[in-house]
């Protein structure tokens, strides 16, 4: 049985100063969302869940895609603790939004870096987080062009408030609150991946 995801909207978080976080992040962080061992174990339970599942239905290689850059740190930690019954190999991808002109009219830039090694495999994507859904959307669209057994994808974080889409997402980590956040991979402006818990950015650095 798949579990539901850990909601961590309606509970306190923590003071920054509860974790001792790196000293040149102290000042821009608001608050601790999640910390890193409730992040590690629930990676180990996701990692459990997905194993059954493939054990239960992969029949070809399944191909473990990792979502540069921010699912990195998910994909390192999931991985390792997968147990398959199949040979399984690994790939990326490369997403980035941009701002399509018209205001609000966002679209995900997708590269994948090897077509050929996706087909008739069982994909699944690692993904750090899910937000209105348009990037995660377009990478499924692009994997599905290139001929897959399966595909399914795995979000270590979802605001599901701000969902536009109706991607679905089989295996989901932790429901997060509409706000801003980085660490455990996940950036503002290329900095705060290596914070090692996810935290909600203080407003004053991003200048809103
Ligand atoms: P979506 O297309 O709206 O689902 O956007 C998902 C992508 O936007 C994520 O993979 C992140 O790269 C980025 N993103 C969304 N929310 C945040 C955030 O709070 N912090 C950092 N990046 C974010
Ligand atoms: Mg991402």
């Amino acid at each position: 049985m798949r579990s539901a995801p850990i909601d961590i909207r309606d509970r306190p978080p923590y003071t920054v100063e509860q974790f001792c976080v790196k000293e040149e992040y102290e000042a821009d962080l608001d608050r601790i969302l999640v910390s890193e061992g409730e992040i590690e174990s629930r990676i180990g339970c996701l990692a459990e869940e997905i194993s059954r599942d493939y054990r239960e239905r992969a029949e070809n290689e399944v191909y473990l895609v990792c979502v540069l850059k921010g699912a990195m740190r998910f994909f390192d930690a999931l991985t390792p603790r997968l147990e398959l019954t199949v040979p399984n190999s690994e790939g990326v991808v490369r997403a980035a939004r941009y701002s399509g002109g018209e205001p609000g009219a966002e679209q995900a830039e997708v590269r994948l870096l090897d077509r050929e090694a996706i087909e008739g495999k069982d994909v699944l994507v690692v993904e750090d987080m899910i937000d209105e859904g348009y990037t995660l959307e377009t990478i499924l669209d692009r994997i599905e062009a290139a001929g897959p057994n399966s595909v399914e994808a795995t979000v270590l974080f979802d605001k599901v408030a701000r969902r536009q889409t109706d991607v679905d997402v089989a295996f989901t980590g932790f429901v997060i609150p509409d706000e801003f956040v980085v660490g455990y991979g996940i950036d503002y402006d290329e900095r705060y991946r290596n914070l090692r818990h996810l935290a909600v950015l203080d407003e004053t650095v991003r200048g809103t």
